[in-house]
């Protein structure tokens, strides 16, 4: 399946591991002019010469922390020094905290906040008059399963995660004036680093093998099994190509079964 992306411009924040990195070499895959962005700018160097020797093609990548304005800011300057309009902007910055309600308090709120709903805000008002040039841009948003069958223990990124997927339902509709389709890709249980740090913390914690942790954590999925990067990423070059031209608004989850809700 031709997906139409090939020459197009895509930018894709969170980029240097896990689902960002997996969605950024399929969409270079596809034929896609890439650029790369995360926070640390060694880890982002490394990820663009290992995406460049992958798949043969030039990455261009910038650094910038998403959670600061004076950042994004910089990044809107660099971007609009190397190109003159947009195409797809993927967003896959933010990330859950297990904590209790009462284990949580207004900075924790607010920083997680900044990390989950800010930093995807910003990098969408800093690329929209590039995107708008493209005539057809395409934001596809990393969201969560989390906001349709909230989790225990990850109460902040449950709500924070719910408000992407209003942003989605609002943007689409807002910048239907210029050509601009807004969708969401809500993984569930996905084994990247956030994960793995996960594991092996809740093992020292109870004094059990890392195996173990994810196997409780498996077991409640329907497949029976973590999911990979790389099997959440077709997921959003599809929402980014022209094959999805009749969809907006939408949040669409690559979750193993886990969310069970029927809406
Ligand atoms: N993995 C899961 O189970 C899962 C489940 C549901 C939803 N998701 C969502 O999927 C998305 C990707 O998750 P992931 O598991 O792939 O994450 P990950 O493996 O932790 O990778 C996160 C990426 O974002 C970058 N990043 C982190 N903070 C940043 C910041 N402030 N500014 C700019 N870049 C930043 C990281 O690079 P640097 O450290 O260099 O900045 C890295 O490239 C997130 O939105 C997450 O909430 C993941």
């Amino acid at each position: 399946m031709d997906l139409g992306i090939k020459g197009e411009t895509a930018l894709v924040v969170g980029a240097s591991e896990g689902i960002g990195y997996e969605s950024a070499k399929a969409l270079l895959e596809e034929g896609a002019d890439l650029i790369i962005c995360s926070r640390n700018p060694e880890k982002l160097k490394q990820a663009a010469a290992n995406l460049e020797q992958a798949v043969g093609r030039p990455v261009r990548w910038c650094a910038a922390d998403v959670t600061k304005a004076a950042d994004v800011a910089a990044l809107q300057q660099w971007l609009e020094r190397q190109t003159v309009k947009l195409d797809i902007l993927v967003s896959a910055v933010g990330g859950s905290q297990r904590a209790l309600f009462g284990e949580l308090d207004d900075a924790a709120w607010y920083a997680n906040y900044e990390f989950n709903v800010m930093g995807t805000v910003r990098v969408i008002r800093a690329t929209l008059e590039l995107l708008k040039k493209s005539g057809a841009g395409r934001i596809v948003i990393l969201g969560a399963a989390g906001p349709r069958m909230p989790y225990p223990h990850q109460l902040v990124s449950n709500v924070h995660k719910a408000g992407l997927i209003a942003l989605v339902k609002t943007l689409g509709a807002e910048f239907q004036p210029f050509n601009i389709r807004v969708n969401s890709v809500s993984p569930g249980r996905t084994m990247t680093s956030l994960w793995t740090n996960r594991i092996t913390k809740l093992a020292q914690e109870r004094g059990v093998p890392p195996a173990a942790i994810v196997d409780e954590f498996a077991h409640e999925i329907p497949l029976g099994r973590f999911g990979q990067p790389e099997e959440i990423a077709p997921m959003v070059v599809f929402l980014a190509s022209h094959k999805t031209s009749y969809v907006t608004c939408q949040s669409i989850l690559v979750d193993g079964g886990i969310a069970r809700g029927l809406v």
